[in-house]
């Protein structure tokens, strides 16, 4: 039975040394569900001296964690993951009425998790280091060799957004742990519930105490506190580009890995089978209401693709089921308030430039019906803002090339697709476009999560992805053997 992690129901605790523990600050934020604006639970405000005391506790741990064989690093994330598939069922009823993401989604991120932390823990196991012989260099000789290891940075700072609390948690706490490093958790508020299940479920898998600490609390009350300590070592972020920059400007000779925002081309040419890039466009635009850094969020094609490209779209639209995350609805109410009134602000200025509404604009609190506007011209903010919501605007070009340079003149560069039977243009296209990924003939979406994740521009710094964050959260090491000459 997975232990409970709050006191009576409604008051969670922050996990701090192996043990749950209240603020002393006295300070609970109330976190309420989007879907009916119930109380979902009360998350502790850490104070600045917790935070401090957490980071202390977190380096003291780390001596003994990074001589921690790494098989039994593994070993613990096996653990981990054998207790999050156990509890994917109770965890997702969690992430339904937290963050209102539909359920049969919501067990397949826990799930998606716990296959994340086994892999990790494997790929981890299998990182080789090298010895390098001294003579390959001009004047260089066989009595020096460079044994070049992997070792941990430290304390890595994982910060996390909304939208996938746990699997956007997991995946930067698995390869940092795994590297030897320690980890302090600063869960996204809407989302921190989720998220010490998370931190539970490492401990009930046996993490050593300090190993892993959780820091609850607003980011614009503490995020700069924790950004600017001088006990951490590394910054893993995902969230929004504002953000991101913010976390730039001030942070200082701390290595920085960030997935921002982004703004996901799908560029459709006239030889592309179109039902199924209608099919992969649609669930690519709008699966949890477009609250995705991957999704699909504008769409490029010349006159005659988009003539015959648009009913397609519209019929597909018009069948998604719209309503609560737990009737499994694709379209679900967007995570407050300020964000539905950000994506109607976008919507209202496509119709007032005179973009031709296709389907949607329709509007019950926080739920935004799925939205596609045809014509959409640059001078609108549709065409360049990221909704993270579901309103996708189709742009009209004359041609390839033009794709190319409406695509590129985007702030952000995560990821876009190309849907063509022909592999010529597929490969000129993805050649010029400057993103991280280029998705032929298939929706943007970040996994399998081995796979190099890449935000560039505006879209972030660093590559994720399993051996790619292990990487990152670890340097060499070289120890250098001078033989008898
Ligand atoms: P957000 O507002 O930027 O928040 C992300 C995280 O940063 C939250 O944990 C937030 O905490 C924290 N934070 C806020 N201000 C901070 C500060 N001054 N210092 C330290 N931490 C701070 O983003 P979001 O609304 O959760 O997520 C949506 C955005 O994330 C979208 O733009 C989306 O594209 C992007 N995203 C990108 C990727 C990717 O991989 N490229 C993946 C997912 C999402 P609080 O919740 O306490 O404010
Ligand atoms: O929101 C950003 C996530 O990294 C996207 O992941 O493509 O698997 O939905 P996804």
């Amino acid at each position: 039975m997975f232990k409970k992690i709050f006191t009576n129901d409604i008051i969670y605790k922050s996990l701090y040394n192996g043990k749950w523990i209240e603020s002393s600050s006295n300070k609970l934020i109330e976190i309420k569900s989007p879907v009916d604006d119930s109380l979902v639970g009360k998350v502790q405000a850490m104070s600045k001296e917790e935070i401090d005391r957490a980071i202390a506790n977190s380096k003291e741990a780390g001596v003994k964690w990074a001589e921690t064989p790494i098989n039994e690093r593994a070993e613990i994330l096996h653990k981990a993951a054998d207790i999050l598939e156990k509890n994917k069922e109770e965890i997702a009823e969690i992430l339904v009425r937290e963050i209102a993401k539909d359920r049969k989604s919501s067990i397949s991120e826990v799930q998606r998790t716990a296959d994340f932390f086994k892999f990790t823990a494997d790929a981890g196991k299998n990182l080789e280091g090298e010895s390098i012989m001294g003579d390959k260099f001009p004047g260089g000789t066989q009595n020096k060799i460079s044994i070049v290891t992997r070792v941990p940075l430290g304390t890595v700072l994982a910060i996390s957004p909304f939208n996938y609390p746990i699997n956007l948690s997991g995946s930067k706490i698995a390869p940092a742990l795994i590297g030897g490093n320690t980890v302090i958790l600063k869960p996204p508020t809407q989302g921190s519930i989720s998220a010490l299940y998370l931190a539970q479920a490492l401990n009930e898998a046996g993490l050593p105490p300090g190993v892993m600490n959780t820091i609850t609390g607003r980011g614009s009350d503490i995020g700069d506190y924790i950004l600017t300590h001088p006990g951490i070592n590394f910054i893993n972020f995902t969230g929004s580009t504002a953000v991101g920059k913010h976390i730039a400007s001030i942070s200082t000779m701390v290595p920085l890995l960030m997935e921002l925002g982004g703004k996901d081309a799908a560029i459709v040419l006239e030889d592309a089978d179109l039902e199924q890039t209608a099919s992969d466009i649609v669930s690519g635009a709008y699966s949890y209401s477009g609250q995705r850094c991957t999704a699909v969020k504008r769409i490029l094609a010349t006159d005659e693709v988009a003539d015959k490209l648009v009913p397609l779209l519209k019929t597909k639209i018009e069948s998604l089921k719209v309503g609560s995350p737990e009737d499994n609805c694709t379209i679900v109410p967007l995570i407050d308030k300020r964000s539905a009134d950000f994506v109607q602000e976008l919507i209202d200025d496509a119709i007032n430039k005179g973009a031709t509404l296709v389907t949607g604009n329709k509007r019950k609190e926080n739920l935004i019906y799925p939205t596609l506007f045809d014509n959409v011209t640059t001078d609108m903010r549709l065409a360049w803002e990221e909704p993270f919501g579901p309103v996708v605007p189709i742009i009209r070009v004359k041609d390839m090339d033009e794709a190319i340079e409406i695509a590129n003149k985007s702030e952000y560069g995560l990821q876009s697709s190309v849907f063509t039977k022909d592999i010529n243009n597929a490969f000129y296209i993805a050649k010029k476009l400057e993103v991280g990924s280029v998705q032929i003939n298939g929706k943007t979406e970040r996994g399998p999560d081995h796979f190099p994740f890449i935000g560039v521009k505006s879209s972030g710094m660093g590559t994720q992805g399993i051996k790619y964050s292990i990487e990152a959260m670890t340097r060499p090491k070289a120890i250098v053997i001078n033989l008898d000459k």
